[in-house]
């Protein structure tokens, strides 16, 4: 499998006798961020049968992180694809360009914490499937 295509960071946490604290930062080091964040999303709501997702970017790289709860996240880079299960909150899925994804099977009570490199532009999504086998063919 493509490193590209499945790229988890594992965020260090400081763990206490009064809970755990876990730094989510931008840097070089693979247990931080590999970009600067300008967007945050907190995405919850989802019932269990829903999706989300269901595109890719044209330049916008992402961090997708489960806050609480769960949830499949399907992969697909025009050539091969993959899918992960996401439910820790130190763990966090890169979500590059041209890497079609969608989140699925959500566990109860679910927040994600989606982060990303840019401000918001419909302009920059590919949410026709066709277009997107264009792109990385
Ligand atoms: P979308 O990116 O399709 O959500 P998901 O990938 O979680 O299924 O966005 C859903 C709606 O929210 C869409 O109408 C656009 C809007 N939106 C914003 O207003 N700002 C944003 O930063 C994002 C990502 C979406």
């Amino acid at each position: 499998m493509s490193t590209s295509l499945l790229n988890l960071i594992t965020f260090p946490t400081v763990v206490g006798t009064n809970g755990s604290l876990t730094p989510i930062q931008s840097g070089r080091k693979d247990s931080e961020l590999p970009f600067i964040v300008k967007r945050t999303l907190v995405i919850r709501g989802m019932k269990a049968g829903d999706e989300r997702g269901g595109h890719t970017h044209h330049k916008t790289r992402q961090v997708l992180i489960a806050l609480s709860g769960g949830c499949t996240v399907e992969l697909d880079n025009g050539k091969e694809k993959t899918s992960v299960a996401l439910s820790r909150p130190d763990q966090g899925l890169v979500l590059e360009p041209y890497v079609w994804h969608a989140m699925k099977d959500f566990k109860p009570s679910t927040i994600l914490l989606l982060l990303a490199d840019t401000e918001y532009d419909e302009k920059d999504y590919i949410r026709d499937y066709a277009e997107f086998k264009k792109f990385v063919k």
